[in-house]
């Protein structure tokens, strides 16, 4: 090789190294100045554990210094964690609000020192104007609606004439649970032979489903026809105890479920579960994005649902993909 050839190779291959770094660069520190403080709940479901990865990893994407804190499944917790982004100066604050109501006070602290909020997966209750900026998640009334909507169909394919239908609710007063049952219970209004039971409060816990579950069929035995399940977590407590008094779900006991989280499809694909509807934990590249729109001064969307689907025993189940969480 002449030294003029050996000089060309080296200065390639400099160039070449030098664009692989900025590049990666440009991926990493997309953002770098901007900090993002963000309230989870806790991680009470593989759903909750798949958002809390989601946002961590889109965060990283886009060089977004993310400053996470969890609840452990307490409002109080979320209140002071909200009050130290706020003491920390962050550029952006984003929380689940593991309920409604109650956010008022912190909510106007953020506001007063000038940080803008955004509302992640679910709602909040307030009079006041201007206390957040969007919310991202989930349409929960629609997830509902096509629970009952499921359920109508199945009966019809059946041949119901009655439905007695017990409703294992998420927390009370969190905006899925809330909307996930007005959604359900629009969808079977009217429809005669429909009747809810009881809808009892599992807090989107396994262990509740479970302890539930139990009661339910103390209560209820033979007479149940539908489990309605808030989430997966729910669900997968209560089969168990749905075999342990001697009745098959999917068959005996039709079982509907919300989340659409792996091991919900994976038992949908054996048959235990009939349908599931899905709600997406993936809302992190989203919330980065309006964290940026935010601190640059510019609008966002108020309210952005990601798309969603239905998974049941009305469709060949071995082509649905890994689902991720
Ligand atoms: O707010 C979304 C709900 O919270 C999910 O359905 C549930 O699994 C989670 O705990």
């Amino acid at each position: 090789m002449t030294v003029k050839k050996f000089y060309f190779i080296i200065s390639i291959l400099l160039v070449s190294v030098l664009l692989v770094n900025c590049s990666n660069e440009t991926e990493q520190a997309a953002e770098p100045g901007l900090l993002l403080g963000f309230s989870q709940i806790g991680t009470e479901s593989a759903w909750r554990i798949g958002n809390t990865r989601d946002i961590e990893e889109a965060a990283e994407n886009k060089g977004i210094n993310l400053m996470l804190e969890n609840a452990n499944q307490k409002q109080e917790n979320q209140i002071a964690a909200i009050r130290r982004f706020i003491a920390y100066q962050v550029d952006v604050i984003a929380f689940s609000p593991i309920v409604e109501d109650g956010w008022d006070n912190v909510l106007e602290e953020a506001k007063s020192a000038g940080i803008p909020v955004i509302l992640v997966d679910r709602d909040i209750s307030t009079e006041k104007e201007g206390l957040t900026s969007c919310l991202i998640g989930a349409d929960f009334y629609k997830e509902g609606f096509m629970a009952g909507e499921y359920l109508v169909r199945k009966a019809d394919s059946l041949g119901l004439e009655h439905v007695n239908i017990v409703e294992i609710t998420g927390t009370t007063n969190s905006t899925p649970m809330r909307q996930r049952q007005a959604g359900f219970m629009d969808a079977i209004a009217g429809d005669e032979r429909m009747t809810v039971m009881e809808s009892i409060d599992g807090d989107f816990l396994k262990s509740r489903g479970a302890e539930n579950m139990r009661y339910l069929l103390e209560t209820y035995g033979e007479d149940i026809d539908v489990v309605y399940s808030h989430n997966d977590e729910m669900t997968l407590g209560a089969l168990p105890e749905i075999e342990n008094a001697g009745f098959v779900p999917g068959k005996d006991i039709i079982i509907i479920s919300i989340d659409g989280g792996q091991e919900a499809i994976d038992v949908l694909k054996k048959g235990k579960i009939n349908c599931v509807v899905e709600c997406t934990p993936k809302l992190g590249k989203i919330l980065m994005e309006t964290a940026v729109k935010l601190k640059a001064g510019e609008s966002v969307q108020a309210v952005i649902h990601p798309e969603e689907q239905i998974f049941s025993d009305e469709m060949d189940t071995s082509k649905i993909s890994p689902r991720g969480y």
